[in-house]
């Protein structure tokens, strides 16, 4: 039985604290670990999280401040953890095969092929001496030489991405920067993330998940009915269900993150029943807009972000406002509700012009084209594979060698729906089914909805570091049969 939508009340992610401050830079300790918390009212839920938080605490840093994060492994599996969105040196990218072992799990410089590093079904993709064990703990280092954005953090275990972000380990991590905070957008207790995603759960409150081994030390993946991707009957907004949030009538600022596995939302208002006026869009993924943008839904993908300003203002006091998904069935197409409760002083605004103009990039700036194709594949015995190209991951094939500081037109095409996320390169869409690109297309991005039988081209700019990094189709379940490919910055 489902709970009651809009009952339980939205939790904020607590804000991490550092450990220490020094030489500039903020230090952070977290340890990830399984919790018992309750998700569904009166249940007992154990979940994965950092700290034992599903979401994990929410990392707020300054561009130009760098941040270390010391992350400990009390968990059962191995876990790598990527900061999504930040521009990171490739050894703190929580690249996949580079695991962080569970503290005290013995030596970690054994053979490859132990209980860590499945040789079974996708194992075939790593060669043995190509994974890199790390006992217990690692340090992660996060420049920040980036623009105010919401980031967020998650785990990208080889072939375990899936069931393990599934168990709830994710959390955001905000960039703030001197522009942003020279404009009067809402802020403080006015500017709130939401972490939207779906989960099923059983009759006693466990997380369910179809994985064809559930401890995540054997065989990876899903059963075969889930291939296109897993998808729950519980909507969770920073992880609780269909949760209700009391505001003033005045401005605030939402941060939406689709941090589903595998399902895409249409977010609208709707007020009373009846459509419930705009969106306005400050913010992508990678950043500010130029300008704000009014939609009457916007479409999110999984790892998409949408930084948008809601005016309750425009509803009297006693209304009831419902953040809707236009493309969820049944009970799915509620998400949160916004109960407007009092009238407040207001003096936030939406500025006509936010970021310093996008210095649009311009095809002519493109120093190389490539195409990549997101495809299903045959692979023989009734097995189909997701692919890049036709070309099953490895962790040694590169799949493009862009220069640093180039820009590159890349052509993203597609049989499915693959929201396409590169790591490192943030990206403008230049035109989507060969039309100009969507309203909500805008900004600087590092994931795009790729749909079926369309092409997406973007251009992507490569800054930051030298080194492997990748690019992967962020529908988890598609990312663990090893939609992924590498491309080395040179
Ligand atoms: Cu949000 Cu490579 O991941
Ligand atoms: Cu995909």
């Amino acid at each position: 039985e489902l709970p009651e939508p809009f009952k339980v009340p939205l939790p904020v992610p607590a804000t991490a604290r550092p450990v220490a401050t020094d030489g500039g830079r903020d230090v952070y300790e977290v340890t990830q670990r399984e919790a018992e918390v309750e998700i569904l009212p009166g249940l007992k839920t154990t979940i994965w999280g950092y700290d034992g938080g599903f979401p994990g605490s929410t990392f707020v840093g300054r561009r130009g401040r760098p941040v270390s994060v010391r992350v400990r492994n009390r968990l059962p599996v191995p876990t790598s953890t990527h900061l999504h969105g930040g521009i990171t040196a490739p050894e703190s990218d929580g690249y996949p095969t580079d695991l962080l072992l569970p503290v005290g799990c013995g030596n970690p410089a054994r053979p490859a092929g132990g209980r860590w590093t499945p040789a079974a079904s996708h194992g075939d993709h790593v060669a043995p001496g190509d994974w890199q064990l790390r006992e217990g703990e690692k340090t992660y280092e996060y420049p920040l030489d980036q623009q105010a954005a919401t980031l967020w953090y998650h785990d990208h275990r080889m072939d375990f991405s899936g069931p393990q972000v599934w168990r709830g380990l994710a959390g955001f991590f905000l960039v703030h920067d001197e522009q942003e905070q020279a404009l009067p957008l809402p802020s403080g207790e006015r500017d709130i993330p939401l972490m939207i995603c779906d989960r099923s759960f059983a009759a006693d409150g466990a997380l369910v998940y179809p994985a064809l081994d559930d401890s995540c030390t054997g065989i990876p993946g899903v059963q075969g009915a889930y291939a296109a991707g897993v998808l729950g009957d519980v909507q969770l907004v920073n992880g609780a269900p269909w949760p209700v949030l009391e505001v003033a009538a005045v401005r605030y600022r939402f941060r939406l993150l689709n941090a589903a596995n595998a399902r895409r939302y249409r977010l609208a208002l709707e007020a009373d029943g009846r459509p419930g006026g705009p969106l306005v869009q400050i913010g992508s993924d990678a950043g500010l807009l130029e300008r704000p943008v009014a939609h009457e839904a916007i479409t999110l993908a999984p790892a998409e972000r949408f930084d948008v300003v809601v005016d309750f203002g425009r509803f009297p006091p006693g209304s009831t406002v419902t953040l809707v998904n236009t493309i969820g069935e049944g009970q799915m197409r509620q998400v949160l509700q916004f109960r407007v409760t009092r009238q407040a002083k207001d003096d936030s605004a939406v500025p006509t012009r936010l970021a310093a103009p996008a210095q649009p990039l311009g095809r002519d700036q493109a120093v190389a084209v490539r195409h990549f194709d997101f495809r299903r594949t045959e692979a023989g015995d009734d097995q189909a594979m997701w692919t890049i190209n036709g070309r099953p991951f490895t962790t040694t094939d590169t799949w493009a060698t862009p220069r640093l500081d180039t820009v590159e037109l890349w052509r993203l095409s597609s049989d499915f729906h693959h929201p396409v996320h590169l790591h490192l390169a943030q990206f403008q869409v230049l035109t989507r089914g060969g039309k100009p690109r969507a309203a909500t297309d805008a900004g600087w991005k590092d994931t795009v909805d790729v749909r079926p039988y369309e092409v997406v081209e973007v251009l992507v700019r490569f800054r930051g570091y030298r080194g492997r990094y990748m690019l992967h189709c962020h529908n988890l379940e598609h990312e663990d049969m090893a939609m992924m490919a590498n491309f080395d910055v040179v």
